[in-house]
């Protein structure tokens, strides 16, 4: 109902301005306002879509046929519908009738899927359906999901959260939560939290990713199965000599303080110097994703560090490093094409037309995703995933039903 509603509200711009068209409008936005109250859920998924589907033809996005990457600009410009936490929250009320909407019931995996589960740490704050996408596109009854939520989200994805782990049973929430500060150390502590508790649980997962809200895969799990194999043991990080700005932020102590409205607070730097690393460890830098194995999160604690990089091997750039593909605005149209969503802070939030590059650049993930920037392109994604699980996926299919 709330959707039909929205799409009403969008419409209206291109009507006349005819007293009687508007009087219309109103009725029926009071009975969608009137109806949206008194809906039980079961009557969500059968009235409307949630995640609004766009009419468009992904196979032809990809192709980059300019007449759907046309009509992909023009959803984008006006039919940006925003699918509220609430939403998610109270339709995770029901398990089963969230469930079934969502598919989950309906997810058939290989043997060799079976054999070889997936840990995934999610550090998110905002944007339930987002994370609920990424968990569906990436969904395997013998993978492992810990949610990290951030203890300053609102209370209304915090449900959505919540409501998730209640309705999936390889879905938890960490024990611990932090309150999240960029480019601070809670950044790692989330992921510390959920990292302990997937220690702790019974799935013998191989390997943990970590994902932020924004991320969204590139690969489908059968191909990230695949792929993790060829890892062999080896972890996958994007590890590099520091640049001397970048040794400041180990070499002297810093402290959280008031930024701007976005940020809240940030780390700054004092003119305290910390001690040395114990153990003759040398620092190298990195980004905030990496692809561990079960090993090196066991021996994190002890000595020896399963698929380490060797101190004495070349840099690995975040471009050689599959773990994220970001798109660094002063780095486009050098090593990349230009980006066709809009930037925030350098980075590019993809576009439709970017999908083609995307999938073909060899990167497991991408960052970052906005269904308020593009929401042809993420659907078009889920789309391809969904066709390329299908088309890797050989023989022995076990699927789960109920
Ligand atoms: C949940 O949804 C199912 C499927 O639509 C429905 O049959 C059931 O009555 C609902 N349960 C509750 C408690 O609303
Ligand atoms: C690291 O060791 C500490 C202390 O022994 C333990 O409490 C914690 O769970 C360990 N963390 C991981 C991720 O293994």
């Amino acid at each position: 109902m709330t959707l039909r509603c929205l799409s009403l509200r969008l419409r209206r711009k291109q009507f006349l301005p005819s007293i009687l068209s508007l009087l219309t409008i109103c009725v029926l936005l009071l009975f969608c306002v009137k109806h949206s109250y008194i809906t039980e859920p079961s009557h969500i998924a059968m009235d409307m879509q949630i995640i609004p589907k766009y009419n468009i033809d992904c196979s032809a996005i990809y192709d980059m046929d300019p007449v759907e990457v046309g009509k992909s600009l023009l959803i984008k410009k006006k039919d940006v519908v925003e699918s509220k936490d609430e939403s998610l929250a109270y339709l995770t009320s029901n398990c089963t009738l969230f469930r079934k909407y969502r598919g989950y019931d309906n997810v058939c995996v290989t043997e060799e899927e079976q054999d070889f589960p997936i840990a995934y740490s999610l550090v998110v704050h905002k944007s339930a359906w987002m994370v609920e996408r990424l968990i569906n596109a990436l969904y395997s009854p013998s993978n492992i999901y810990c949610i990290h939520y951030d203890q300053k989200s609102s209370v209304q994805f915090i449900s959505a959260m919540e409501g998730l782990a209640q309705c999936l049973p390889n879905v938890f929430i960490t024990s611990k939560k932090e309150s999240v500060y960029y480019a601070s150390i809670s950044r790692l502590k989330a992921d510390l939290n959920c990292l302990s508790d997937l220690l702790g649980s019974e799935v013998k997962w191989k390997y943990v990713i970590n994902l932020c809200g924004q991320d969204f895969p590139l690969k489908s799990n059968v191909e990230l199965v695949s792929e993790l194999k060829k890892l062999n043991g080896r972890n996958m990080l994007e590890t590099s000599r520091p640049t001397p700005a970048k040794k400041q932020r180990f070499t002297f102590h810093h402290e959280l303080k008031d930024a701007s409205f976005e940020y809240q607070k940030l780390p700054v730097k004092t003119e305290y110097v910390k001690n040395p690393p114990p153990h003759n460890i040398e620092v190298f830098s990195g980004n905030a994703y990496f692809v561990l194995s079960r090993k090196f999160i066991e021996h994190m604690n002890a000595s020896g560090v399963p698929g380490e990089v060797p101190r004495s091997k070349p840099d690995i750039t975040d471009l050689m490093s599959k773990t994220r593909l970001v798109k660094w605005q002063y780095l486009e149209e050098q090593l990349y094409p230009p980006c066709t969503g809009t930037h925030v802070r350098s980075v590019c939030i993809y576009g439709a037309a970017e999908m083609r590059w995307l999938l073909n650049y060899g990167h497991w993930f991408a960052n970052k995703f906005d269904p308020k920037v593009d929401p042809v392109l993420i659907q078009c994604l889920e789309e391809k995933l969904k066709e390329k699980q299908k088309l890797f996926q050989s023989v022995s299919l076990t699927c789960h039903k109920g």
